[in-house]
């Protein structure tokens, strides 16, 4: 484990930025040295929740300290591509949220910088960094022949109720598509490898303006396992989201996303335990890592390039 304390000024202080300072707070490694957030309020208060440190509304100033070692950003989707861009012009290392930007176009862009950069670039989804993860993993091997993947996120009201942000409900950047698929086509794209999407349809309400409400899709791995996702928003229904991998011997589902069970012949799924561990103070482990030269477990911008084509693709983007 390193011995240094890296510089990193955060981009973004909403939820995800917040959830992320609290890693960084108490993470050894790192020291949140500025905040930038464009409402003057949220930089202030979280500037003083890290020991009173410079806050600014305009990440171009916050970029001007030389000191920096890294950046992480959080801010809505339709702002990564140009921020990115300013971040990578620096030469820091790179943690952004997810989706990695709010077009392929973008995505591949950014993919480029940090190349051009030659920094360490890497994304945050949380469940590969989850002991549910290895555990998955570990259990394919259970399941025979892998017959067909459901991914099924189900929603009573979207945005829920405690993500009340204008930019969620907007068809431009938000929807359940964008927010919330990621995760799991990344989760396939980690234990599987390529997906493509076959067919999709996408349900939106009238108003032009608002995101989509429902969505109906066929992918295929690169040995032909279909992979299908039922989405749907404005229900009534609790919140449920359902990974499940379906094999001739065993099958596999994680249900919000940390409940996993256990399907075998005939019988009633069983639970599984797996302990929680902390994953952003594990994602953070692997960043400092990587910045020290060492071999690290990171989702990269290649990554995500991948995983936004799978959602553009969805979206019907194209
Ligand atoms: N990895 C995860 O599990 C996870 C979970 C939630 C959100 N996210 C992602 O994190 C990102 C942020 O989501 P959120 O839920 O925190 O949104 P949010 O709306 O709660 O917060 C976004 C913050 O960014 C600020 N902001 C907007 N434009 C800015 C700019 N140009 N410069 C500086 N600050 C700016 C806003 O004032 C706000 O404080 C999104 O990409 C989202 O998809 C990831």
């Amino acid at each position: 484990m390193s011995q240094r304390v890296y510089q990193i000024g955060v981009i973004g202080a909403g939820v995800m930025g917040e959830r992320m300072m609290n890693a960084l707070r108490t993470h050894q490694t790192f020291r949140i040295a500025a905040i930038s957030d464009v409402s003057a309020e949220r930089a202030q208060e979280a500037a003083k929740l890290s020991g009173d440190v410079p806050w600014y509304t305009d990440h171009r100033e916050l970029l001007k300290n030389e000191e920096l070692d890294a950046v992480y950003l959080a801010v809505p989707p339709k702002f990564h591509h140009a921020i990115a861009l300013d971040v990578l012009a620096h030469k820091k290392h790179f943690l952004c949220e997810k989706p990695l930007a709010n077009s392929l176009e973008e995505a591949e862009e950014m993919l480029q910088a940090a190349k051009d950069a030659g920094v360490v670039h890497a994304m945050n989804f949380p469940t590969y960094y989850q002991a549910i993860f290895p555990e998955l993993k570990r259990r394919l091997e259970e399941l025979g022949q892998i017959r067909r993947i459901d991914i099924l996120t189900h929603f009573h009201q979207w945005p829920r109720p405690w993500q009340q942000t204008p930019w969620l409900s907007g068809r431009e950047q938000g929807g359940f598509i964008r927010e919330v698929l990621p995760h799991f086509t990344h989760l396939t794209y980690a234990l599987f490898g390529d997906l493509e999407v076959i067919r999709s349809e996408v349900d939106y309400p009238a108003d032009q303006e608002a995101c989509e409400t429902g969505v109906s899709a066929v992918l295929r791995l690169a040995d032909g396992t279909p992979v299908t996702i039922n989405g749907l928003a404005g229900i009534a229904h609790q919140e449920h989201l359902d990974y499940r991998i379906y094999g001739t011997k065993g099958t596999l589902s994680l249900q919000n996303w940390t409940n996993l069970f256990v399907g075998k012949d005939n019988e009633a799924p069983s639970p599984v335990d797996i302990p929680l561990i902390d994953r952003l103070a594990h994602l953070l482990d692997e960043f400092a890592q990587a910045i020290e030269g060492q071999e690290a477990r990171l989702v990269t911008f290649e990554t995500g390039v991948k995983v936004q084509k799978v959602l553009e693709d969805l979206l019907g983007s194209h």
